[in-house]
């Protein structure tokens, strides 16, 4: 795996946060343990916590204390993803059954509060109130943009700064706010850890906006979650925006339903992908993964820097 590499040299750390982690979610009742160590053992990029110990790298890096926001951090990913399952009746996560598909949803409600809290509890260790802010207000923005994607599905007629809006929401904040908190508890000067919150949040944008393309272009082996199933649940992500712009195209897609057949469906996607819905997305992608690439600038010139500018880099390009 390519992105593993770009920070192989953190692999000692992102070693300790994995048993830190399995550690966090060991509870006494079976049911919150097991469902929680199995998205947990499915793996996953771990990109938040990368962000989070990159961002403190650039204060006073002390692993026992940096360790528990990365932590935390995932903990945070982990839990909405739970419950984004349950709203998206997913059926497949990191290449296994869903929490709600291997127990049910009231399992996976609890299981993702669960996780939630212990994320919680993990971040006490750090006495900045600001840093205990941010993280509320990140969290509070997710459900939020968890919620208006619901009210938004089948919506043919949102907009561009809709999507945008939601996306912010429900990914670029909690990136975004990995990079910040990272480098807060590191004590890094407040001018630093305001430009890495930029920086995240740019990257973050691209990162959803790469995950909408993908489930387009990728296939389920690829992502560990079947693909195509965004413009079949209503979901109106960036490509099915610039793919509306064909007024023959849109017709086509605003017909579609939760009973539109797999043919439809597929060749819709083809038509999709014939357009130039996929370029024009990866065209804005870029714009902000740019946008990312020049806050980097306006950091000191150091190893970190390169890496963050790497991963940036890959998130345009990533397969899955
Ligand atoms: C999935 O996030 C949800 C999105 C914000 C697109 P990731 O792609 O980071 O999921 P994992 O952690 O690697 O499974
Ligand atoms: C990811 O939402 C954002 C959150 C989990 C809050 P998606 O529904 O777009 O992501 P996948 O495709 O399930 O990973
Ligand atoms: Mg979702
Ligand atoms: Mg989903």
């Amino acid at each position: 795996m390519k992105l593993k590499m770009l920070y192989s040299f953190l692999k000692t750390d992102i070693d300790l946060i994995e048993k830190e982690m399995e550690k966090a979610i060991s509870s006494e009742s079976p049911a919150l343990r097991q469902a929680s160590l199995h998205l947990l053992q499915a793996g996953g990029k771990r990109i938040r916590p990368v962000f989070v110990l990159l961002g403190a790298k650039f204060g006073d890096y002390q692993i026992e204390r940096v360790k528990n926001v990365a932590v935390a951090l995932e903990l945070i990913h982990m839990a909405s993803l739970v419950h984004d399952d349950v709203i998206d009746n997913a059926e497949l996560r990191r290449g296994q059954p869903t929490v709600k598909m291997e127990w049910d949803n009231r399992v996976a409600m609890y299981t993702g509060d669960y996780i939630f809290a212990r994320s919680l509890e993990y971040m006490t260790d750090i006495p900045n109130i600001e840093a205990h802010r941010i993280l509320a207000n990140t969290i509070v923005e997710v459900c939020v943009g968890e919620i208006v994607q619901i009210k938004d599905k089948y919506r043919y007629e949102q907009n561009l700064r809709d999507y945008l809006r939601r996306i912010k929401r429900k990914t670029a904040l909690l990136i975004a706010a990995s990079c910040q908190l990272g480098a807060i508890s590191a004590n890094v000067p407040a001018d630093i850890h305001r430009k890495l919150y930029t920086f995240g949040y740019n990257v973050g944008m691209a990162f959803q906006i790469t995950d909408d393309i993908l489930d387009f272009t990728s296939t389920e082996a690829e992502l560990g979650k079947p693909a195509g199933s965004d413009l079949w649940q209503g979901n109106v992500t960036l490509p099915v925006l610039f793919a509306m712009k064909d007024p023959a195209l849109k017709e086509k897609i605003t017909r579609v339903n939760e009973d539109t057949s797999k043919g439809d469906m597929a060749e819709i996607i083809s038509l999709l992908k014939k357009s130039d819905a996929i370029e024009q997305s990866h065209a804005l992608s870029q714009r902000y993964l740019n946008r990312a690439l020049a806050v980097l600038e306006e950091l000191p010139d150091n190893r970190t820097r390169k890496s963050l500018r790497d991963i940036a880099k890959y998130i345009g390009k990533r397969k899955f």
